[in-house]
This record gives C-alpha cells, sequence and structure tokens, in this order.
C-alpha cells in the first residue's frame, strides 16, 4: 500500500492538463479544456479537463475522474501503478521496499511464468516434436510469418515436459499452477500439464503481455480448444483475441472486424485485415464492448455463416447497439466463415465484402423477409410482427421511419403500416417520441439541478455541507449516482478544504464517479446562503411529493385489498404529510 499522504502530494505536484496533453491535443474553451475523446471515437470535441478541479470528462462517453484515473484508462495501468507512474514524472519515487509496488506482484509473477511457457511452445514448434503443428498450420494456409507474429507454439504430447521446463527456469511449481499452465495430479503428489498435443494460441493483454493461452487440438479430440482457465492476470469476459497487434490499425481504419474463430483472425491478418479481432468464441460481453469502443465506434460483424454464427451476430450487434456502436454485417454467402471466404476467394474480394457491408438493421430486414413467404398475407403478417418488435427498439425516430420504409419496400407492404405495427408491439414508441413513464420517472431537471449545485458546493464548504446534512438525507437525491454521491458525501471527515479528490477516491461505483466529475467541470459554485437554501427547498419539496403520491399508490393498493386496518393507517399518515 501506498501512504495517502504520498498519493496525495503526488496528485498535487502533477497537472492533470500537462498529462493529459500528452495523449491529447488540448483547446481552451472557457475556464476549461477541451479535446477529442481518447476513450470513443468522436468527431466533436466532448472531452473535458479541468484545471482548476484537476477532474477530466467525457460529455461523449461519460468517462471521468481524477489524473490518476485517467493513466490507468489510458496505459491500461492498477491504481498503484497509476500514482508510481505519476511519481516517477513529478520526481516522487514511490517507495521501493516492503510490500509497495517495487517489489515484483504477483502479477508480474504470473506474467513471467506465461512468457517462458510461451517461448518454450514456440519452441517445441520449431522442432522435430512440432512436425504436426507445422503441417497442420501448412493445411490451413497460415505462413510461417504469421505463426511468428502471432506467438503461436506447440504444446508436446508429453504429461509434464512443460512443467519440467520452466522448474528448471527456476519457476515454483505453485505459481505454475495458479498461471493455469499445470493440475496437480490426483492421489498424489506432483503435476501434469494442461495443454498436450496442441496448437497454442498465447493470448495476450493490450499492452502485449502473455496471460493465457488457447490451445486447439491437432486431431478430433474434444474439446476443439481448450483455453487457460481464469486467473489474476486473466479474465476471459474481458480479453479480446488479437486486440493488442490491431489497436493501431483500429484507430487507422476507424473501424474493426469481429470474427468468432482464433484462425479467422489470423487468416484475415495474413490477408492484409488487420484491424480485426477475436471475442474468444464467448458471447461478446460488456466489458469486451467497452474495450473496443476504446478504438472505434464503427464494428463489422464477420461471424460464421451457421446458424450459431447468425444467433450470436444478433446477440452481439444488440449488445453493441445499446453503447451507442455502430454496427454492420457482412455477408459471406456460399461459406462457412471468413477464413474459407478469404481461402476460396480471395483478399479482395473480402475486401469487396467489407465495403458493402450493411447496416445491422438492414441485414435482419433482409432476413426476415428472406425467411417467410411474403408473397402469401400470413406470411407478411409473420414477418411484419419480427420486424416491428426489432425495430421497436430504435429509439432514434428519424432512423426508425427510414427503417420502416426499408421494411415497407421488402414486405410489399406501406410505411404507414409499419409505423402502426411498431406502435403496438415496439417498447420506444414513435408518434411524439416520448415513453411516457420514462419521462414521469426521470426527476424535474429543477431537482436535478438543486442536487447537481449542492454536491458541487459541498465539495468546496464545509459549513454548506454541514446545513446540506442537518436538512437532506442521501435518499432524498434522485437517481442512483446522485444517491451514491450523496451518501459518500454525508459520511466524509468534515475538514476543510477542497474534498474533491478525497471524495473521489471514495466513490464505490464508476458511474458515480462519472457522475460526478460531470457535475463538477460544469458547475459554478455559487456559495450565497440563498442558492443554498433554495436548493434545500426544491429538493425537500421533491421528496415530500414522492412521499405522498407512494402514500396514495399504498392506500389505492390497500383499499382494493379491502384492507381497512391498513387503509385507515396509511389514511391517517398521508393526512399528517400534507398538512
Ligand atoms: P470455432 O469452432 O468456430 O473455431 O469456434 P475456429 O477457430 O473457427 O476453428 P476452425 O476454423 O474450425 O479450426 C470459434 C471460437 O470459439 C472458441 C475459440 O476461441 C474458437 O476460435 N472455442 C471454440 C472454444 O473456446 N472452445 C471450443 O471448444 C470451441
Ligand atoms: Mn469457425
Amino acid at each position: 500500500m501506498i501512504p495517502k499522504s504520498q498519493i496525495d502530494e503526488i496528485r498535487q505536484k502533477s497537472d492533470i492538463v500537462a498529462v493529459v496533453s500528452e495523449y491529447v491535443a488540448l483547446k481552451k474553451s472557457g475556464r476549461n479544456f477541451v479535446g477529442l475523446c481518447p476513450f470513443h471515437s468522436e468527431k466533436g470535441a466532448s472531452f473535458t479537463v479541468s484545471q482548476e478541479k484537476q477532474l477530466f470528462h467525457c460529455f461523449g462517453c461519460g468517462e471521468g475522474g481524477n489524473v490518476f484515473d485517467f493513466l490507468m484508462k489510458i496505459e491500461d495501468l492498477s491504481f498503484a501503478a497509476a500514482v508510481a507512474e505519476l511519481g516517477g514524472r513529478v520526481g516522487l519515487a514511490v517507495e521501493k521496499s516492503g510490500i509497495t509496488i517495487g517489489s515484483k506482484s504477483d502479477k508480474d509473477k504470473l506474467t513471467e511464468v506465461l512468457a517462458l511457457a510461451a517461448k518454450f511452445y514456440r519452441h517445441c514448434l520449431e522442432g522435430d516434436a512440432g512436425k504436426p503443428a507445422r503441417d497442420y498450420l501448412t493445411g490451413r494456409g497460415i505462413s510461417p510469418e504469421t505463426a511468428i507474429t502471432f506467438g503461436l507454439g506447440y504444446a508436446p504430447n508429453a504429461w509434464e515436459e512443460l512443467f519440467k521446463a520452466l522448474i528448471a527456469r527456476g519457476a515454483a511449481p505453485a505459481l505454475i499452477e495458479k498461471a493455469g499452465l499445470t493440475l496437480p495430479r490426483e492421489g498424489r503428489d506432483g503435476y501434469f500439464d494442461r495443454f498436450r498435443h496442441r496448437l497454442m494460441f498465447p493470448l495476450f493483454d493490450p499492452r502485449g503481455r502473455v496471460i493465457a493461452f488457447s490451445g486447439r487440438a491437432l486431431d478430433n479430440v474434444e474439446p476443439k480448444y481448450l483455453n487457460s482457465p481464469e486467473t489474476p492476470v486473466y479474465h476471459k469476459g474481458s480479453t479480446i483475441y488479437g486486440l493488442n497487434f490491431a489497436r493501431d490499425e483500429i484507430k487507422q481504419a476507424k473501424t474493426v472486424i469481429l470474427v468468432e474463430g482464433n484462425l479467422d483472425l489470423l487468416s484475415l491478418h495474413q490477408a492484409g485485415f488487420r484491424y480485426s479481432v477475436a471475442p474468444l468464441g464467448t458471447a461478446l460481453t460488456t466489458e469486451q464492448c467497452k474495450l473496443l469502443a476504446r478504438f472505434t465506434d464503427s464494428i463489422l460483424l464477420a461471424y460464421d455463416t451457421d446458424t450459431a454464427g447468425e444467433t450470436a451476430a444478433e446477440r452481439s450487434a444488440q449488445l453493441l447497439r445499446t453503447l451507442d456502436l455502430k454496427v454492420k454485417v457482412l455477408d459471406l454467402p456460399g461459406v462457412k466463415d471468413p477464413d474459407e471466404f478469404i481461402r476460396q476467394k480471395g483478399a479482395a474480394a473480402f475486401g469487396l465484402a467489407v465495403e458493402s457491408a450493411v447496416p445491422y438493421f438492414e441485414y435482419r430486414l433482409k432476413r426476415i423477409a428472406q425467411r417467410h413467404n411474403v408473397t402469401e398475407i400470413e406470411g407478411r403478417a409473420k414477418a411484419l410482427r419480427e420486424v416491428s418488435t426489432l425495430l421497436g427498439q430504435e429509439r432514434d425516430q428519424f432512423v426508425q421511419g427510414e427503417y420502416a420504409k426499408l421494411a415497407a419496400t421488402l414486405l410489399g407492404t406501406d410505411t404507414g403500416t409499419v409505423l402502426a405495427e411498431i406502435k403496438r408491439h415496439g417498447y420506444y414508441q414513435t408518434g411524439r417520441g416520448k415513453d411516457l413513464r420514462r419521462v414521469t420517472e426521470k426527476p424535474a431537471s429543477k431537482v436535478l439541478e438543486a442536487e447537481k449545485k449542492l454536491i458541487a458546493l459541498s465539495t468546496q464548504n464545509v459549513t454548506a455541507l454541514a446545513t446540506i446534512k442537518r436538512e437532506l438525507q442521501p435518499d432524498f437525491f434522485s437517481g442512483p449516482e446522485a444517491r451514491a454521491v450523496a451518501t459518500v458525501l454525508f459520511n466524509l471527515e468534515p475538514t476543510a478544504g477542497d474534498l474533491t479528490h478525497t471524495l473521489i477516491e471514495q466513490l464505490p461505483a464508476e458511474a458515480a464517479r462519472n457522475f460526478l466529475t460531470q457535475v463538477l467541470v460544469t458547475e459554478s459554485v455559487d456559495q450565497s446562503a440563498e442558492v443554498l437554501n433554495d436548493c434545500i427547498g426544491v429538493i425537500k419539496a421533491e421528496h415530500a411529493r414522492q412521499r405522498v403520491a407512494d402514500l396514495k399508490t399504498q392506500l389505492h393498493a390497500a383499499e382494493q385489498a379491502k384492507d381497512t386496518d391498513r387503509a385507515a393507517a396509511l389514511l391517517a399518515v398521508l393526512k399528517a404529510e400534507i398538512s
């Protein structure tokens, strides 16, 4: 652990504007600096840095935090590593003794042993024993150069070759097991190698360190791919195969191709499509999507063409779209996957398929039209229902309208019919485009404004914070983020001075931190007692209104249930509340 005093000192000596400027071109704009967000792709400058507050916040993707958070995100560092990195830059070296970060962490030891294993497997691929794996690669059209680039290897057909090699290099047996490379023998001492007679794909983190392996069977053995278990350095759900090789190319191409298979990926890279990655066969996770969103907002799906691939593409597309990423789908007719496509039709043909990729909705609409017999009324009716469920997911009315036109053409009906059906079935309604439930749930903007002002004021003024604590409770705040911020704020030691960074460091959830940075970079703090009292009044009134509404609902329910005792009690409470 690094002492808090030292963390504070390093933060105070650094300037977030200078640190961010190493990665982002910033321009002065009013009180703040703005630039293009490095965490999502954008055209306008939503990324805002406040020198005064020493915070950043992106109004596009919502990310925010202090200088440590920025370094952690952009360099993919742990908190301790970010503190040490910054300490180095401002001339405050972090102690290297004891359990501080100077000593080799468990994670470092694991990545070291994994790197040794990768080297061992690579060596085996090149040696005599590796012939079956080399032949396999040749058969699949993977060149020796590609194999080298991706660090491919071969796990020999034996029980403890790797184990012995690692021990000889000084690795501890328990560490090797923890890295997921061996398994303990049952009923007796010792370990055996997890991967045997397999083509080995090292998996890397974005910075290029080996964190796990995926081993493909060379004959018809199950499972086809054997993967490392989760370890302290490997989390399957947040790893994307190939991202370390593709990250720069993705930024340049401003798009990324997602394929299902490791071998599809190798094929694509070899054919020059180096902005491709593979999500390791898993159904794409939110974490993986967010990771991709750091490099681009445009995703091309090139999944297998079988039903499983199509279902996976559908799920992935839905998830990617909830994160506001643009999704297109490649049409690869007559083949089973991108690998086969490239091998049969060549890289140029694949390039054409990329160029003519269609937006996800268009792809789905065409699939729906293909699946039903739209020359018959019943077929059209079924297709129309599927179409309306699909287009009901689109919140942008214009986009929805345009796709309704396309759907109408495909189904041989008119746009009005499609729109009417969406209105009946869809979740987000067309028409005035407002989902009433959502509107009423959202706190009145006046209340939200008051909450933001009070939060901003509290970080600057302990006397005001004391008043707020006396008058309000954290659950008076309306959104979950504001409530989380208020909870931590109400529990802080009331010390004089700026509470911003103490607060930031104690916020449990990222969403709450992002909310707070947004408030702090926008609100200019008004210290007047009048504003303070106004805001408290607005929040109290809203809280009372909510409570009355709640009581009325409960009363109504009790009356419906003919629970007269409860109804009477509720009525009494309600009367007291109103008077
Ligand atoms: P595929 O079966 O499509 O594999 O699974 P592939 O890479 O295209 O292999 P080939 O072309 O048939 O030789 C897609 C991905 O799902 C994961 C792997 O990451 C694989 O690349 N997978 C598949 C597993 O993790 N375990 C398995 O048993 C199978
Ligand atoms: Mn495949």
